[in-house]
């Protein structure tokens, strides 16, 4: 791996009511990459996206981030609001859009971040502001929706218009903690297709279990187990390594295991 850190997970403990969800987890995540966390249930995965965006706070270790300009910043002990103010977005399972409001009016709301809905969608955008808007939306091909209603869209383009929503403050790294969920084959592919092309200017943390989407774009892939990282390395490596096999892709993955 080349010495490119955007971020760096050391030595991450948690505890809950002495039960451990992560134990001792080191990983590196490169800049500009897609970097999966895979792993059977309850493996620690939504856990560790949580530290990282101090939604939850480590029983030891910590979480440092490396901005683009320079400067190393330590996650762990930050306020949320800041670490989203340095620029680390996190997209949840289930989707927020405002279904009342277009697609356009929910990117504007993204733009003016905590403000009130009303003064987001009555504030003339700059030309600038627009423009950015506009190719966010060609990114994830919503351009020609961004006058209908976002609770019109097919639930692949309302997580992709969440997606979108991240990207407005240009932040540099996304977390989405499975996008692909409750989606079919073809949105899914569309799903992956989206991701490359935003980690060109952004690095993509993400959570699936879906295996063709892993290899469809995956660059590094860390697979945890009861808490633990069992493999890391290219998902080709992670693929072929006789562990992962065993507790995880054996069972076909978790969610075929539960289908
Ligand atoms: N707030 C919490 N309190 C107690 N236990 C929790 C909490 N959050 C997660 N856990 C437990 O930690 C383990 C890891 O959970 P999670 O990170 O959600 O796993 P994954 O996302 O890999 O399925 C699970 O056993 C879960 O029950
Ligand atoms: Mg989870």
């Amino acid at each position: 791996m080349s010495d490119n850190k955007v971020l760096k997970i050391k030595d991450i403990t948690v505890e809950f009511d002495g039960f451990c969800a992560l134990n001792k987890v080191n990983v590196n995540v490169e800049r500009n990459t897609i970097h999966f966390f895979i792993g059977p249930n309850g493996a620690g995965k939504t856990t560790l996206l949580d530290i990282i965006c101090a939604k939850t706070k480590p029983t030891s270790g910590a979480c440092f981030f490396f901005r683009k300009t320079g400067g190393e910043v330590k996650l762990t002990g930050m306020r949320e609001y800041k670490i989203v103010g340095e620029g680390i977005g996190r997209k949840f399972q289930v989707p927020s859009v405002f279904v009342n409001l277009t697609v356009m009016e929910n990117m504007m709301l993204s733009l003016k971040g905590n403000k009130g809905v009303l003064e987001s969608i009555l504030y003339r955008m700059t030309a600038e502001e627009e423009k950015s808007i506009n190719k966010i939306l060609e990114t994830v091909d919503l351009l020609d929706q961004k006058n209908e209603k976002a609770g019109s869209l097919a639930h692949g383009q309302k997580q992709w218009l969440e997606i979108a929503m991240q990207l407005v403050q240009k932040p540099e790294i996304i977390m989405l903690d499975e996008p692909a969920a409750g989606m079919g084959k073809p949105e899914t592919f569309k799903t992956g297709e989206i991701l490359k092309k935003i980690k060109r200017d952004c690095t993509v943390i993400v959570v699936e279990h879906d295996m063709d989407f892993v290899k469809q774009i995956a660059d590094r892939v860390t697979v945890l187990h009861e808490g633990k990282v069992l493999v890391e390395g290219s998902c080709l490596e992670v693929l072929a390594d006789e562990t992962v096999q065993a507790v995880y892709l054996g069972r076909g993955g978790e969610r075929n295991a539960e289908n």
